[in-house]
């Protein structure tokens, strides 16, 4: 599984930190460094920080940090291994497969293999006798055509336990594979596999890069489950693809509709729309918003009329607002979502209603108003106290100005005495933030929930200088020499936590192997240890960079320190009470 150490530096050499992150994240010059709105936490103002001179980046708000291996792998979501062949790929270096790798692309290559025999199966299925159903269902019921239906590479799992099954087996390919590429379940019963799809019309989920990585399949009538979905497989996470994209990324530089359905976007290719995607039988995730980001300017939030759709549209706000990019949704009425609105409207009034489509701040508001009644007094009140809290939401002053005018006629009263409110809930929300932040900042000096080193707490101190030593190490790896060669070298279990052994006992392994660049060292973690692992060990290089005196003589003071504490705590208690007992009769 190792990458060589050579080819891990080369990486991250042509990998400039600072152009990696840019395509994320909008930097400007501060000083010698760039700041940008962290990619990784809502924010308003930047402490997103990159150190372009030593190839780190550290968020000063939610303690992210680490070099570009790091930040791939967080903002991709990738494995060690996954970022560094994701940055790898990016400047053209390739990277010799070890036999695990190569039996993961060999899983993944299969998959497609069998989802590309699959997908032509179903869609010959379709165009036969046996598929006549489907065919009727969505030429007749959905209203398609023959060229809607090859353009999608739509489809018809006939109503048999074997048939796919059985031509995959011809194929030469194994029952776990094609359970695990979701295209068989196995029976519990007889251990005997089955297609998974059966009766059903079928809908192919391709790749931005145009192959097949998964099915939706629809019954026919109002029977449950209405749909089924493939889960991930090693070809396919839902969470990070979007039906369409393989259509839609041609088309959507300016904006995309995001819709729910497969239906509502085939129908919207179909009028013309083909800037429109749909999650994959789940809610939005941040994968789903940084992907979008990436992709376009402005996101229409496009979701069926009913309470769950929503309720979902509030998430996708969230979510788009978190990674930047312009949102907006649609309001459509008369319909249950875009399917229905085309075909009872046409697409001209669709695109009427995109044009016309509203801002998180409109469509909230225009809730509220729907939502109470004012002829009741007391539900007037309501709605005003939701208004002002709704109004607070919005960091810009000038903006706020411009909602109370709006807003403020609605109830009747002035805008400046709803002013006074909404300062009034701003300047409550501040206080209570300061409050959680002193609050988290308490508990985490004293290491309290630490989930990623939970021993801090039990000897602070030893861990605190154990902290300092970590720190120094990775901002000097050449340390760990020189205490070897004045014949006192530094060992892991020195260390008090577990986590703090974890890491010098890897800083330990990198330089043994000539490793004794900062930079190389902190790269070469990652293979290590966890993710958060590596995030804590870069946020302890950081807050010891920033002290002016990173000698090696605080190495010694650090480890005396540790050691004196670390035998204090394994006294415990008992122990030291006992002691000071004893000295107090000795009259000490
Ligand atoms: P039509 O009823 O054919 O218009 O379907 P639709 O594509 O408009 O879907 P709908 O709005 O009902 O649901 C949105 C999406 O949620 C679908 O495209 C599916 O991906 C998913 N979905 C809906 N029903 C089910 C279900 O029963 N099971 C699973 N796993 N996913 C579902
Ligand atoms: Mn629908």
């Amino acid at each position: 599984m190792a990458i060589e150490q050579a080819v891990i530096e080369e990486i991250k050499f042509r990998n400039n930190i600072e152009d990696v992150i840019s395509q994320y994240v909008t930097l400007k010059r501060a000083g010698s460094n760039m700041v940008g709105l962290c990619p990784f936490h809502s924010e308003k103002s930047p402490s997103f920080t990159v150190f372009n001179g030593e190839g780190n980046f550290y968020c000063f708000g939610c303690g992210a940090g680490g070099d570009v291996i790091t930040f791939v792998r967080k903002a991709e979501n990738l494995d060690y291994r996954g970022a560094l062949e994701f940055l790898a790929k990016r400047v053209g270096i390739t990277i010799s497969e070890s036999s695990q790798d190569k039996k993961e692309s060999m899983r993944r290559e299969r998959t497609l293999e069998m989802n590309k025999i699959a997908a032509r199966f179903f869609h010959e299925k379709l165009m036969s006798d046996e598929g006549r159903e489907g065919y009727e269902y969505l030429t007749k019921k959905r209203g398609l055509s023959n060229s809607h239906i090859r353009h999608f590479g739509l489809g018809f799992a006939p109503n048999s336990f074997g048939a796919l099954t059985e031509l995959l087996r011809s194929k030469g390919y194994k029952d776990h594979e094609m359970a695990s590429a979701f295209l068989c379940g196995v029976s519990q019963k007889t251990g005997r596999p089955y297609d998974y799809f059966r009766n059903r019309v079928i809908f192919p989920i391709l790749s931005t890069s145009g192959d097949v990585i998964a099915f939706g399949g629809r019954v026919m009538d109002d029977s449950k489950p209405k749909y089924l979905n493939s889960s991930d497989t090693p070809a396919f996470k839902k969470s990070r693809n979007l039906f369409a994209m393989n259509f839609a990324k041609n088309y959507c530089s300016e904006q995309i509709i995001l819709c729910e359905g497969y239906m509502d976007v085939i129908a919207l290719h179909c009028a013309g729309f083909m800037n429109s995607v749909a999650t994959l039988g789940t809610a939005i995730t941040p994968e789903h918003a940084r992907m979008l980001k990436r992709y376009t300017k402005k996101v229409i939030i496009s979701y069926d009329s009913d309470e769950a759709g929503q309720n979902a549209a509030d998430k996708a706000f969230k979510l788009l607002g978190e990674v930047g990019v312009e949102t907006k949704i649609l309001r459509m009425s008369g319909a249950k979502d875009p399917d229905e609105y085309i075909k009872k409207f046409g697409s001209e009034s669709f695109r009427k209603i995109v044009e016309d489509s509203e801002t998180e701040f409109d469509y909230k508001f225009g809730k509220i108003m729907r939502k109470y009644n004012f002829s009741v007094t007391a539900d007037k009140v309501k709605a005003l106290d939701e208004c002002e809290k709704l109004i607070a939401q919005t960091s810009s002053a000038a903006e706020r100005e411009i909602y109370l005018y709006q807003v403020a006629p609605k109830f009747g009263i002035a805008p400046d005495a709803m002013k006074r409110d909404v300062e009034r809930i701003i300047s409550q929300r501040r206080k209570n933030a300061a409050k959680d932040e002193t609050r988290k900042i308490m508990t985490s000096s004293e290491g309290y929930g630490d989930r990623v080193n939970p021993d801090f707490v039990k000897n602070p101190k030893a861990a605190t200088a154990e902290n300092a030593i970590i720190g120094l190490l990775l901002m000097h790896p050449e340390y760990v020499r020189e205490l070897e060669n004045k014949g006192d070298p530094i060992t892991a279990d020195e260390m008090f936590t577990s986590l703090g052994k974890k890491i010098v006992g890897a800083i330990l392994e990198i330089v043994d192997k000539d490793v004794t660049d900062s930079s190389a060292l902190q790269g070469a973690l990652g293979e290590y240890l966890e993710l958060e692992e590596v995030e804590r060990a870069a946020k302890l290089r950081v807050s010891r960079r920033a002290l002016t005196n990173n000698t090696i003589s605080v190495v010694y003071e650090c480890r005396k320190t540790l050691g004196e504490s670390k035998d204090r705590a394994e006294l415990g208690i008992d122990d030291i009470i006992q002691k000071k007992r004893e000295q107090a009769k000795n009259g000490k």
